[in-house]
């Protein structure tokens, strides 16, 4: 078994250094979050990921895996995954690099020949082979391995991924980055994962095209539900039929309020940037497109609220359902949900937003808005209903008890979740994006 480093130990790193301790390798994390670094010290998640809580208890017991800020405790390791963030940049649409250049540079002085650092952060193309020549220089070697993993299901995308792809130099360095990744991996291996292996452009190029992919994906269904508001067509059928083709798929083909979080928006965003760096911007300015799209869909969520109140929403109680960018999470990076109801209260709603996991998150980015933890009292009194992220427990909502808590039952389901017949039957005035 190997000792590994991981550097950055947040919704990425810190499931990845719980991942490898479970499958036997003992692992340091490094982070600069003090309070971070006390929480998963302690066994306890700094953020909600189902699974991850379990699995800190299980690898902490056998003290296979401690945390740290000294990044000198990198020198006890051989295998080195730079874990940190790499948001949009605060003056335009390139990816920030600030903290994966701090966090490789924090470890050159700890690590020589023998060693392998390993990028796992999303990076536009030709940052491996920028970082490479300054981890050469100590005699150890680089490799990027993108992380496909989904928040809300990252441990068991760790642990069972879809693919492994290691992007590796030419040559003898190349296949000893390659044993030594594989040394790591061997447990997910034997399960059968397959393994890619490429140079770092295309091992870069990969995870941004996979993530463009699915955000083309998602746009382009809330493309049709624009068209199907225009026709009066129902979206969720037009996705069921064309989905039911496996060529197409029905996976990522659920149109509502489009998509949000730390990585898809900024991904498209900094590939649009990065291309236009390299002379190909033609190659990929469907992805403005794309964003414009599921930009959209957030003003026509406050378009429908406003034509449900008859074009004035002073004073009307609204009460969002969702924070967080998606259900299972509570990340609200860039949450559609969270942008409507702000977008809401300054239209002169009074917002009341609710979320199983995301209100502390969500008070810390939208500090003006009202929140309440317990869904029966955020119902309660509400003169409309929003349901922008779709948690099971607001899927399994039944409308006839919720209309006994509600002042006026007026729902509006962004996410095309529940059933409009049900809640019509209920008494319900049901409108949704892209449906009758
Ligand atoms: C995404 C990718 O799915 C991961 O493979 C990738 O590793 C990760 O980004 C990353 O780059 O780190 P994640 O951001 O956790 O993962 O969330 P997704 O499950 O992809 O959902 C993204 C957004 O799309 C959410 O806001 C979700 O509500 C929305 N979505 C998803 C839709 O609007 N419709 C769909 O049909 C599917």
């Amino acid at each position: 078994m190997a000792t590994v480093s991981v550097v950055g130990v947040g919704y990425l790193g810190a499931v990845h250094a719980a991942s490898m301790a479970s499958i036997g390798h003992t692992v340091v994390g490094i982070d600069v979050d003090e309070r971070r670094l006390a929480q998963l010290s302690a066994a306890r998640a700094p953020f909600f990921e189902p699974g991850l809580p379990e699995l800190l208890e299980q690898t902490q017991d056998g003290a296979r895996l401690s945390f740290t800020a000294d990044p000198s405790a990198v020198a006890s390791a051989t295998v080195h995954f730079v874990c940190v963030g790499t948001p949009q940049s605060a003056d335009g649409l390139h990816a920030d690099l600030t903290y994966v250049r701090a966090a490789v540079e924090s470890i050159l002085p700890h690590i020589g020949p023998g060693h392998l650092v390993v990028g796992k952060s999303t990076v536009p193309v030709g940052t491996a082979a920028e970082l490479a020549a300054s981890v050469r220089a100590t005699g150890a070697e680089l490799a990027w391995n993108p992380e496909f993993l989904r928040e809300g299901k990252a441990v068991q995308d760790t642990l069972r991924p879809d693919r492994l792809v290691y992007g590796v130099p030419d040559g003898a360095a190349g296949e000893r980055a390659t044993q030594q990744l594989d040394e790591v991996y061997r447990t997910v291996l034997d399960r059968g994962t397959p393994r890619l292996v490429a140079d770092y452009p295309t091992a870069e190029l990969v995870k941004t095209a996979a993530n463009s992919f699915l955000a083309t994906k998602i746009s382009f269904i809330n493309a049709m539900a624009e068209l199907c508001e225009s026709a009066g067509g129902d979206v969720t059928v037009l996705a069921d039929a064309i989905g039911i083709d496996d060529r197409i798929g029905r996976k990522f083909l659920n149109a509502g309020l489009g998509f949000g979080g730390g990585c898809l928006p900024k991904d498209i965003r900094a590939f649009i940037a990065r291309a236009d760096d390299l002379g190909a911007g033609d190659a990929v300015s469907f992805l403005k497109e794309i964003d414009a799209i599921n930009l959209r869909r957030r003003d026509r969520m406050v378009e429908l609220a406003l034509d449900v109140c008859d074009g004035d929403i002073t004073g009307v109680r609204v009460t969002v359902l969702g924070a967080a960018f998606k259900p299972d999470s509570d990340d609200t990076r860039d949450s559609p949900a969270l942008a409507v109801a702000a977008a809401l209260h300054a239209q002169g709603a009074v917002v009341t937003v609710t979320d199983p996991e995301g209100v502390a998150n969500a008070r810390l980015r939208e500090p003006a808005l009202t929140y309440e933890e317990d869904l029966t009292a955020a119902l309660t009194g509400a003169d409309m209903v929003l349901l922008l992220t779709e948690w099971a427990q607001y899927r399994r909502l039944d409308p006839t008890e919720v209309r006994e808590l509600v002042a006026q039952p007026r729902l509006l389901d962004g996410r095309n979740v529940l059933d409009p017949a049900e809640w019509r039957a209920a008494g319900w005035t049901y409108r949704a994006l892209g449906r009758p």
